[in-house]
């Protein structure tokens, strides 16, 4: 069910895409179906060539065949599409369980229009129900976490902080070789001043917040698939 409802947002998303087009190409299981019939256009003749935000989104576009190129080749971006955690009713966002936020935020930064994708599970009215990830370098890890633990206090955090596993219980490592520290909230009153916080820390590297980087989502419901922008 939830899976149909991901590939109807996907469905709609690729009615934006133009022959020709630059594209970014996010990450997760609603990425996973923008990808997949992506595939099949292009399999069928499309012109595009594409970014990947993740290891795992470049060899499933590369297994169908999707040209791919990078932020070197390419400096801009016409759009990117991407899933999310939470879409508050201004856009904002919280991305990142599946790992990929660096990547992701990057090739979002660097395209004209930023899409979503969604069921319509991931509307909150604010964001924090969803653990924040928090990408840190490992370097000082002890300390990194401390610092963050004082500022996300000052934010009002009500859960503390865990350092992200695989099944097996080995640290979750990234695309870019980082750790994630996954920030429990519940409610973040005041998200531009958490994204500077968290930034100003020096083991930071990136975290989940996606401020105003996202111009349109498609949401999909049980009664049909609806645009916000
Ligand atoms: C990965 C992400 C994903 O886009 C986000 O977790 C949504 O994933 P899904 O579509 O599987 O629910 O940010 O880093």
């Amino acid at each position: 069910m939830n899976d149909d409802l991901k590939r109807q947002a996907a469905a709609m998303a690729l009615t934006q895409v133009r022959p020709g087009m630059r594209l970014g190409l996010g990450t997760g299981s609603t990425a996973w179906h923008f990808v997949d019939l992506l595939g099949a256009k292009v399999a069928a003749g499309f012109d595009c060539i594409c970014v990947p935000t993740s290891e795992v989104t470049a060899r499933q576009a590369e297994s169908l065949g999707i040209p791919l190129s990078n932020l070197e080749t390419l400096d801009r971006l016409d759009i990117t599409v991407d899933g999310a955690d939470e879409i508050d009713p201004a856009l904002n966002l919280i991305k990142g369980a599946g790992g990929a936020l660096l990547r992701e935020k990057i090739v979002a930064a660097a395209s004209d229009v930023m899409i979503v994708i969604a069921d319509g599970s991931k509307l909150v009215d604010t964001l924090g129900k969803f653990p924040l990830p928090i990408e840190v370098n490992r370097f000082g890890l002890g300390a990194t976490q401390r610092t963050i633990a004082e500022v996300n206090a000052a934010h009002g955090a009500q859960g503390g902080l865990k350092l992200r596993q695989t099944k097996d219980g080995a640290p979750y490592v990234t695309d870019g070789g980082h750790l994630i520290l996954d920030a429990f909230f519940g409610r973040i009153s005041q998200p531009e001043a958490l994204s500077r916080d968290l930034l100003d820390i020096a083991g930071v590297v990136q975290h989940g917040l996606f401020l105003q980087m996202c111009k349109k989502a498609y949401v999909a419901m049980p009664d049909g698939v609806r645009t916000i922008q």
